[in-house]
């Protein structure tokens, strides 16, 4: 990436997750691409993250750069520093009985919360404040801090009480998740009992990472303008949606970018054959490459649709398995890729078993499937009750795999409907459904499997899409002005 200008603003950018190191979902990929786009722009930014065993597997050779404190009176932490690969400078946290555990990074390998992640992500909060105030035994200090959802949204509480604390950028990723604890944690972690109350960090008798976040942090911004006005309503408020409405002043939503070369089929590693909007013969070959892996019939003509997710009710699996019997007479292929709930899984596998040849699914996570899936399907599906961004609807239009969606959240804020006015302005990019019920569904899936049919319609349609520029230059720019704005005041 080229520098498009100095600014050399230091920026601690602190998440539980980060691609390619350690990812369950899209902050994985935020944390990648966001970082390396402002440090493409001159911004000293500098990433913090826990010590997980997967990390430190991949880097096993990690420079000690400090030893920092822990959480009260527990030893101290070892600071490791190392650098990702598009330059941006890491830091993890070394503290092997908290981080380093078989199992998932947020739960065990029966899907349970691991019993101490708020001393887990109470620590990665801490830490972060630590570097962001007076108290740093590091020579480089943040002039802003920028947490990331729930697992890092104590650092604003910690730096309310600390001496020459940086500002706080606190940006949502999903609502649906907030760090919620018995209240007899707060003096393990470090937290004055002060700040337990609703005008702090309390929740209904409880203490709220996400909550503290949100009431301390200087400026929230979360990651699609619509989802900006969602979380301000009761439906998808969550409970918070008072203390939203009330921070509306410094609550923005900026729509995440994809990081335009690790999702680009003119030379993606993972795909079978590469093709561009110039191009298209290689997604011919994706599809058949796909058909084949997943065990389904090769048949060129078939609609194949895709779906790659979570397997959660925020996703709305629950909806498509429902009209499943009705769609597969369209008839069309289904191919899923995900892991989470174990009922949904075990729906899904079912279906694949009841119609070899025509559905495939794999329970697991799979980055190179993903990508297969982007390319070889005909259109995805991304029928999310809610959705704060997502990412794999702005993937697919760059793949020429136009989405169907819901109109929620990030969704409705990247997908264009194929109708005859979008078709006539030239920006139809997919298909949006305005309700989330099995009948809308399906009588989306049919119109959009119609379209199907008419292969001029289509190719706009994948051409629109592909020609969008979903990179993150613009939504970078509107973060450094934040960043800006509060090192003014
Ligand atoms: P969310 O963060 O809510 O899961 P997003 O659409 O923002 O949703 O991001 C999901 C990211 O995780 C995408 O990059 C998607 O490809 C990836 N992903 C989700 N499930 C899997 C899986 N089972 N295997 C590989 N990648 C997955
Ligand atoms: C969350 C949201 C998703 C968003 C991602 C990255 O996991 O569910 O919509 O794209 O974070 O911001």
């Amino acid at each position: 990436m080229a520098k498009t200008g100095e600014t050399g603003m230091r920026v601690l950018f602190v998440t539980s997750e980060i691609a390619p190191l350690i990812k369950t979902g899209g902050l994985a990929d935020v944390s990648a691409a966001l970082p390396a786009q402002l440090h493409a722009m001159g911004v000293d930014v500098r990433v913090l993250l826990p010590g997980y065993a997967q990390v430190l597997k991949l880097h096993p050779a990690l420079d000690q750069v400090a030893r920092v404190a822990g959480l009260p009176g527990e030893p101290e932490v070892n600071l490791l520093q190392g650098t990702l690969p598009d330059g941006v400078p890491f830091w993890v946290i070394d503290c092997p009985e908290m981080y380093q555990r078989g199992g998932g990074i947020y739960q065990d390998e029966h899907g349970q919360d691991w019993p101490d992640n708020a001393l887990r992500f109470g620590l990665l909060s801490r830490v972060a404040a630590l570097l962001g105030s007076a108290a740093t035994p590091l020579a480089w200090r943040p002039e802003v801090v920028h947490c990331n959802d729930w697992q890092s949204a104590l650092a604003p509480a910690y730096l309310h009480f600390a001496e020459g604390a940086a500002p706080c950028v606190m940006t949502v990723h999903n609502l649906a998740f907030q760090g919620i604890f018995p209240s007899a944690v707060v003096p393990e972690l470090g937290l004055p009992w002060d700040c337990f109350k609703p005008e702090g960090v309390e929740f209904y008798g409880n203490l709220s990472f996400l909550k503290a976040g949100l009431f301390y942090a200087r400026h929230i911004t979360t990651v699609s303008p619509s989802y900006a006005e969602e979380i301000q309503q009761d439906e998808l408020g969550f409970g918070l949606q008072g203390l939203l409405a009330s921070r509306r002043g410094v609550l923005t939503g900026i729509l995440n970018g994809i990081d335009n070369s690790e999702w680009n089929p003119a030379a993606d590693p993972h795909i079978a054959q590469p093709y561009s909007a110039a191009n298209m013969s290689g997604k011919a070959a994706c599809k058949l490459a796909l058909q084949k892996h997943m065990g389904l019939q090769a048949d060129r003509d078939i609609p194949l649709l895709g779906m790659v997710s979570r397997f959660t009710q925020q996703k709305g699996l629950d909806v498509v398995l429902e009209v499943a019997p009705q769609l597969l007479r369209l008839p069309v292929q289904l191919v899923f890729l995900g892991s989470g709930d174990v009922e949904i899984q075990r729906k899904v596998l079912d279906l694949a078993h009841h119609h070899p040849g025509q559905v495939g699914a794999y329970v697991g996570f799979d980055e190179g499937l993903s990508h297969q899936i982007e390319a070889g399907a005909d259109m995805f599906l991304m029928p999310s009750r809610f959705e704060p961004c997502g990412l794999n609807q702005m993937y697919s239009q760059r793949y020429g795999t136009p989405p169907l969606v819901h109109a929620t959240g990030g969704l409705k804020d990247s997908v264009v409907d194929c109708n005859a006015t979008s078709l006539a302005r030239g920006d139809a990019t997919g298909f949006v459904l305005e309700e989330l019920t099995p009948a809308a569904l399906l009588k989306t899936l049919q119109r959009a499997v119609a379209v199907f049919q008419d292969k001029a319609v289509w190719a706009t349609l994948q051409r629109n899409g592909m020609h969008r520029n979903f990179g993150w230059e613009e939504s970078a720019a509107a973060y450094l002005k934040i960043y800006s704005a509060l090192l003014r005041v």
